[in-house]
């Protein structure tokens, strides 16, 4: 959710600037672009565009646009229209229940006039029935307006005319039968039908809705066992029933017939099936089946997402359905019971029509040979990827150095005693389980042929590809200050974390021991350098550390232990507004860290750190927060590096000339975006953009480009404190903290994890206790002569 100090584009990397730690950070929100050497096609791209799947493109001239960027622009915002139409047939659907439940179907006589006028004299049962009709006029003129908006253009035609034609005669037979439930006095038939028309309008309109959306974002769909595809017939032809079955329960008035539950009166199971209570009796007995019916669709179809999706909302909706029903008996078919109950019957139609036109567009039988997209990574913008392609007839395999996905954001928690190494990592396996069509291989990746399409690893293996992704992310920079690498800690795997935690505890069992008040001085200095978020909320653990952990395990030290940050320019965390850089300002202060502006870091040595301003700071723990690289892969590529680093690649985010080869994340320099910052939205946002040009290409489709959607930034200072920038709002103390809290627990890995973390979190916020204090693995020497090496990768130091 916000910027990792550091990953953003450096702002200056002059040899001076290299020294300097300036928080690099910065928002996406007020970036230009310039649109040389592109594509006609990528010019004129708004990096405002609110959503990935909806192409760029809002507010610019429509003749700069490539051809397929402005029809997925278009396909996208009709849509969503149709989609907006849907939800208003859906409230339509349950007013038209509220009309029945308040007896006022007959409120107006005639048809379609009311008592002979357009505008009738007013009372409740009237207005119900009047503006049921009023709505119903208002979505028929929408519906018309949108189908001829969609029907005359030529590239989207072919899409929509056939649920276009249904939903048109659907919605006349729908008009007449209204007509008729009102001219016939709501004879049961009329009543019943009218419900079902009305539910196949919806469902027609989500059609409409679905194949515009799948313009927008072609993909080639996989097959499906022909079992699954009857499970979904069966279930949805059983839903059908039950709505017919509701309906003519409810115009039979027959609702309270049995009044009871799960027997239906007197402790009686099945009276008879006679009669309002026959009804009332099929009713509840299909309703079993139909749940039964649904779940068992989704089990058969789990492992194919694009059916599975809407069947587990059937799921849920169809066990609240049942829940609601049971509420009707009891609470003696209350209005408002009566109305949900209606919306939800609705709400599950739905869902079964979205999975029976899923299932009617995919191939049956088995797949051809499929093409191989390698993902190189497993971070955010791997794992985003490779879910994004979960349901395309593709072979996906990811190749990671660790067998991990790490959640870097909380490293410093790792670093500081609050979280231990599992509870920020997933298992890559575990997190590929839900992706039918994704494998995955261990091993470091060295080299890439582009040529021959293939990508070497270490181990000597090679693996051939057909798309490559490179989401390999990034690395510390130390700017060739040979110093700072081999003595300041890093903090961009778990490895560092961890090896930084053991110091920091060894620091402290050192302190306890020594005489030597210089010794005993450095060991209790911690100097931060880079004042973006890492290196704030590192000092800020580190304060909370000192104020709440040492008293009780160190007794007497915490008044000569020294937390200091150290940052080249005037402010914190540059990348906020200024407002929230005050207010961070204000809350380390509060925390008595002894914050260095203007600072610049020409050395480090065994005792501490000297700055350029010829000041020394004795310190025995220096953690480098300023720097960051793209990775040492991108190096391997043979073109020629942006700033930082990075891998430059066009706006599609294929490396140039080579449409097969996205690289994403940390590790890509975008061409017009350059100033997309390094954090983990941006990695999974472009993600799922290669996802969508993957597919495009696999239907011949050109790629479209990507842009980026800025949901905000936060960083926090300890507890209660932090500082957020979120969709404008700005937002410091404890509302941020709380915010941070909850974005953190969402966007974690893995159910366990955040259960844990959470569990975690409560317990060191009502016991001021930071728990994983026991120092475990390897950890780097003390001793000041042992300082020969930076000990990032603890395991490997042996
Ligand atoms: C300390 C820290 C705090 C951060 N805090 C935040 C935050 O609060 N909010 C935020 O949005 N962002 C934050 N970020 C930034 C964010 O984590 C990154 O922007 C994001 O992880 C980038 O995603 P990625 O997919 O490009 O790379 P990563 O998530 O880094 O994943 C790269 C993967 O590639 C693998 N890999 C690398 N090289 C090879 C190779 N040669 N062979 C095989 N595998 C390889 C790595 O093992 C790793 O699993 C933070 C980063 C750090 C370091
Ligand atoms: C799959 C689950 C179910 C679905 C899809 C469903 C659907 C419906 C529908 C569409 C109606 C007509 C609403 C209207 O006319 O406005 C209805 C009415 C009714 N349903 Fe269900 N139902 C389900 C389960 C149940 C269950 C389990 C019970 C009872 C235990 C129940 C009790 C009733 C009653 C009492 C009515 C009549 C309401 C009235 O007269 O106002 N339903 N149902």
């Amino acid at each position: 959710m916000r910027h990792a100090d550091g990953h953003a584009p450096p702002i200056d990397r002059t040899p001076r600037a290299l020294k300097s730690t300036g928080s690099r950070a910065r928002s996406g929100t007020a970036l230009q672009r310039s649109a040389h050497g592109l594509p006609s096609h990528f010019r004129s791209v708004s990096l405002r565009e609110p959503s990935q799947d909806a192409p760029p493109g809002d507010g610019e001239p429509a003749s700069a646009i490539d051809p397929a960027l402005r029809r997925a622009r278009r396909a996208t915002q009709l849509a969503r229209a149709f989609g907006a139409l849907v939800a208003l047939t859906l409230g339509l659907i349950t007013l038209g229940a509220l009309v029945r439940a308040h007896g006022a179907g007959l409120a107006c006589p005639d048809w379609p006039r009311c008592f002979g006028v357009w505008l009738p004299e007013m009372n409740l049962r009237v207005g119900f029935e009047w503006s049921h009709r009023l709505v119903a006029g208002g979505i028929s003129l929408l519906f018309l307006a949108l189908s001829a908006l969609a029907l005359r253009d030529a590239e989207l035609r072919p899409a929509v005319r056939l649920p276009i034609a249904i939903a048109a005669v659907v919605l006349a037979v729908q008009i007449v039968l209204g007509g008729l439930t009102v001219l016939l006095g709501l004879a049961p038939w009329t009543v019943t039908a009218h419900l079902l028309t009305g539910t196949t309008f919806a469902a027609s309109l989500l059609w409409i809705a679905c194949s515009l959306r799948d313009r927008a974002a072609p993909r080639p769909r996989p097959t499906l066992p022909t079992g699954c595809r009857r499970a979904v017939w069966l279930a949805s032809a059983l839903v059908v029933l039950q709505l017919a079955l509701g309906g003519l329960v409810s115009s039979h008035y027959a609702g309270l017939d049995c009044n009871e539950w799960p027997t239906c009166r007197d402790g009686v199971w099945f009276p008879t099936w006679q009669g309002g209570t026959g009804l009332h009796l099929l009713h509840r007995t299909n309703a079993y089946l139909v749940a039964l019916a649904i779940c068992g669709a989704w089990f058969w179809s789990r492992r194919h997402a694009g059916v599975a999706r809407p069947l587990r909302w059937a799921v849920w909706l169809v066990l609240a359905q049942i829940g609601l029903g049971v509420a009707n008996v009891e609470l003696g078919l209350r209005v408002e019971i009566t109305g949900l109950h209606t919306l939800v019957a609705a709400a599950i139609a739905l869902a079964m029509a979205a999975a029976l036109r899923e299932t009617w567009l995919r191939p049956v039988g088995t797949d051809g040979p499929r093409r191989c997209v390698v993902i190189v990574g497993a971070g955010f913008g791997g794992v985003a990827t490779a879910q994004a392609l979960c349901d395309t007839a593709v072979d996906v395999l990811i190749v990671d150095r660790e067998n991990y996905h790490a959640f870097l954001p909380l490293l410093y928690q790792v670093a500081t005693s609050g979280l231990s190494a599992q509870d920020v990592t997933h298992p890559v396996r575990s997190i590929l389980r839900r992706l039918p069509n994704a494998g995955f291989r261990m091993g470091e990746v060295v080299d890439v042929d582009l040529a021959e399409r293939a990508i070497q690893l270490a181990d000597g293996a090679r693996v051939p590809y057909d798309f490559l992704v490179l989401a390999a992310g990034s690395d510390t920079e130390y700017y060739g200050n040979a110093s700072v690498e081999r003595l300041a800690f890093g903090l961009h795997h778990v490895d560092d974390a961890l090896a930084l935690r053991n110091h920091v505890l060894q620091c402290l069992e050192r302190a306890t021991q020594t005489d030597d008040a210089n010794e005993r001085e450095a060991l209790l200095g911690f100097v931060l350098v880079g004042g973006g978020p890492t290196g704030v909320e590192l000092a800020g653990m580190l304060a909370e550390l000192r104020k709440h952990v040492v008293p009780r395990d160190f007794p007497g030290l915490e008044a000569s232990m020294r937390v200091i940050l150290v940052e080249a320019r005037d402010r914190l965390l540059a990348a906020f507004p200024e407002k929230l850089t005050r207010r961070a300002l204000e809350q380390v202060r509060e925390l008595d860290i002894d914050v260095r502006f203007g600072a610049m870091v020409d050395e480090v040595d065994e005792g501490g750190v000297r700055l350029s301003s010829g000041e020394r700071l004795r310190a025995r723990t220096v953690v480098w927060a300023a720097g960051i690289r793209g990775a040492k892969l991108g190096e391997r590529l043979g073109v020629a590096l942006a700033r930082g680093k990075r891998v430059p690649v066009e706006p599609t985010l294929a490396l140039a000339e080579r449409p097969e080869v996205f690289v994403i994340g940390d590790l890509a320099s975008v061409r017009e975006h350059e100033l997309v910052p390094q954090v983990a939205q941006a990695a999974m946002q472009q993600g799922k953009r290669v996802a969508g040009n993957v597919q495009r290409a696999l239907v011949g489709e050109p790629p479209l480009p990507f842009s980026y959607r800025d949901p905000g930034t936060m960083a926090t200072i300890g507890r209660d404190r932090a500082v957020a920038h979120l969709f404008g709002v700005k937002l410091a103390g404890r509302i941020a903290w709380l915010l941070w809290l909850v974005a953190h627990i969402v966007f974690l890995a893995g159910f366990r994890n955040r259960a844990v973390v959470f569990v975690n979190w409560i317990y060191n916020y009502f016991t001021y206790d930071l728990g994983l204090r026991s120092i475990v693995g390897r950890t780097r020497p003390l001793a000041a002569e042992a300082h020969g090496e930076n000990a990032r990768r603890p395991a490997d130091a042996a």
